[in-house]
């Protein structure tokens, strides 16, 4: 065979360990239901089970009919950038923006990589743990030196070891609420790693994925209100609406060299995103009380399920739990179950190994980057009460001696 001379960034890009876990379990699944006559209880997908709502998907049939089938704009339709600067006045509270700090793009995904492809071979850092993604395939495919800061037991922030990472680094990855902690980092802290940020004269790469998937009457933050030009926030209409399947996304930010530099790559990339589905999405936007109603409904029942969760973690004796304020993800930390001479890569299967064998799929904490082996995320966001019910009485049979 020719060895062509592929980019190698390009070869070290991975699949993630999450569709290696997802077709592990459909490969026994079989086996377990006959042995069993149970299904699996999958906790481990980040898949939203609500439809997108109908006001929504009508406007995307009412943009096809009026013939909204042309080449879209390059760096989005000025009807999208008009609904995200309205969205970012009444959600974010930020102001002061037009249509020049915005790209619209292909879900938050490729806000992101268009975001880490800005410093190409630059060292980034981000904490641990940390979204699988942006380890397993944005810094590889962007060749980032990646350093990783580790958030405490109870995910608080070491400032001191932040300030000495963040020395020569072109930028810094905050996620916020956390996939997969469910930390919801406060005003005070997004605002002082901003200005970490700044005093390094580093960027901050702000990921606002679960924006709208926060609990108990809290805010997200966004670090996109502060007046600092050395912000890009990335978000996506994937989780807030059920729209994981339309790919709508956006990044925004105050410096608006970066639009005009992304939108020449977005040009000639991918010549913008859908334009139709650009009407549907300011319609998304734009349409304050029905997106309410259905951002209330999703986080009614996701608030339901969290708190379910959370009561059956609590009565498993040892178990490290912390109750996510954001997102749809537990991340519990298992120590207490691995023996002591168990080490490496069987350390870091052990837990989710011992719950494959009892029916429950998880993310081992590996797959978060450094630190957080002995952790496991489940998600919730596919799994309704009874099935969450089930999974704690199956965990409940591994844990509770
Ligand atoms: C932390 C985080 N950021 C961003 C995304 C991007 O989502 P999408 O590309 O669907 O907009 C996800 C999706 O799971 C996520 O978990």
């Amino acid at each position: 065979m020719n060895n062509y001379n592929f980019s190698e960034n390009l070869l070290n890009v991975r699949m993630s360990p999450i569709v290696s876990i997802s077709e592990e379990v459909r490969k026994r699944a079989p086996e377990f239901k006959s042995a069993t006559g149970k299904d699996f209880v999958l906790f481990q997908r980040g898949e939203i089970d609500f439809q997108t709502p109908q006001y929504i998907v009508d406007a995307a049939k009412k943009a096809l009919d009026s013939g909204y089938t042309k080449y879209p704009k390059s760096g989005g339709e000025d009807i999208f950038k008009d609904a995200i600067i309205n969205k970012l006045n009444y959600f974010n509270n930020a102001t002061g923006f037009d249509k020049d700090n915005i790209v619209c793009t292909y879900g938050g995904q490729e806000s992101l990589e268009l975001s880490f492809k800005l410093f190409e071979g630059k060292k980034g850092v981000g904490f641990a743990p940390c979204w699988s993604c942006v380890l397993e395939n944005f810094v590889p495919y962007c060749g980032t030196d990646f350093h990783q800061v580790p958030l405490g037991s109870d995910f608080s922030i070491d400032f001191d070891r932040l300030d000495k990472a963040l020395e020569s680094a072109a930028f810094f990855y905050l996620n916020t609420p956390q996939n997969p902690t469910g930390k919801l980092f406060t005003k005070e802290e997004v605002t002082a790693i901003a200005e970490l940020c700044l005093k390094h004269g580093a960027f901050l790469i702000s990921d606002e994925a679960y924006e709208a998937v926060v609990f108990d009457g809290e805010k997200h933050f966004s670090p996109t209100s502060l007046d600092y030009e050395n912000i890009i926030s990335t978000f996506t209409l994937s989780k807030t609406y059920a729209m994981t399947g339309w790919r709508l996304g956006y990044l925004v930010t105050r410096n608006k060299q970066i639009p005009k530099l992304l939108k020449l790559g977005n040009y000639t990339q991918t010549a913008g995103v859908t334009t139709f589905l650009q009407y549907a999405a300011a319609e998304a936007l734009n349409n304050k009380e029905e997106s309410q109603k259905a951002v209330n409904k999703m986080v009614t029942e996701f608030t339901k399920r969290r708190n379910l969760f959370y009561e059956g973690l609590t009565q498993i004796e040892g178990l490290g739990v912390t109750k996510p304020k954001g997102g749809f993800y537990f991340f519990p930390n298992f120590s207490e179950f691995i023996p002591a001479d168990i080490s490496g890569e069987e350390r870091k299967l052990y837990i989710y190994n011992l719950l494959l064998k009892e029916g429950v799929a998880s993310v081992y904490g590996s797959c978060f980057g450094n630190y957080f082996d002995d952790y496991i995320r489940f998600s919730f966001s596919t799994t309704p009460v009874p099935i969450i019910e089930e999974g704690l009485e199956r965990m409940k049979k591994i844990f509770i001696k």
